[in-house]
């Protein structure tokens, strides 16, 4: 058996860090299935082919090595947004979920964060938490984020985009992003991160508990 942790939220709501923090913590596996999306559509674009050439994505689900993926190279803004259209393909879901599921399913357990894990991915997880923020937070955390590595942004910019990316996850038809029933939902608007593990430490040792 498997002890999965599943993680969704929307965009810069901090829940990839939260999920490292939680895999570091209770020793288990860490797969941000954001990234999946993101080889996919980096894959696309190296080859010069457009995102909704569904044939071309589905060969580019299937073949890129899940352990390969580069945070570095894949955490450009512009393969975010073109991951956020490869995602409206059900085609292309329907590969990636079956590989997250499989790295979900090795023991002892797994960390999974993303859009649509509680919901599609892992319904069964045993806990499931829902991350957000107000998208005015979301977009300062961001900004500070690049200046603090050296780049240049505007914060109305970024705003702008974080609005029309939660428009795409949250109103598409396959899998939209939104809270499974079951969901414990931390709002870290007004949150430190340590507060957020703090908050989500006591769930998962909850649940340890009883399962054990
Ligand atoms: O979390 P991220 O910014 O790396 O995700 C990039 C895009 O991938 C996001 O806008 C929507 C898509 N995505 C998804 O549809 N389902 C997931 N489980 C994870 C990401």
């Amino acid at each position: 058996m498997s002890f999965t942790i599943a993680i969704d939220g929307p965009a810069a709501s901090g829940k990839g860090t939260l999920a490292r923090r939680i895999a570091a913590h209770y020793g288990f596996r860490h797969l941000d299935t954001g990234l999946t999306y993101r080889a996919v559509a980096k894959a696309l674009m190296d080859a010069g082919q457009p995102l909704d050439d569904e044939a071309a994505a589905i060969e580019a689900a299937q073949r890129f090595d899940i352990a390969d993926m580069r945070r570095d190279v894949l955490a450009d803004h512009t393969i975010g947004e073109a991951a956020s259209k490869v995602a409206v393909m059900t085609a292309v879901r329907r590969v990636l979920v079956q590989r997250q599921r499989v790295f979900a399913a090795r023991p002892p357990g797994a960390v999974l964060d993303g859009r649509d894990i509680g919901t599609v991915v892992c319904p069964d997880a045993p806990v499931k938490l829902y991350v957000t923020a107000s998208a005015q937070v979301r977009a300062r955390r961001r900004f500070h984020e690049i200046l603090g590595n050296g780049g240049e942004a505007e914060e109305a910019v970024i705003l702008a985009d974080i609005e029309k990316r939660d428009e795409r996850d949250m109103n598409r038809a396959d899998s939209p992003l939104k809270p499974a029933e079951d969901a414990h939902l931390l709002d870290t608007s007004e949150m430190t991160i340590e507060a957020a593990f703090q908050a989500a430490r006591t769930i998962i040792d909850a649940r340890l508990n009883e399962s054990s």
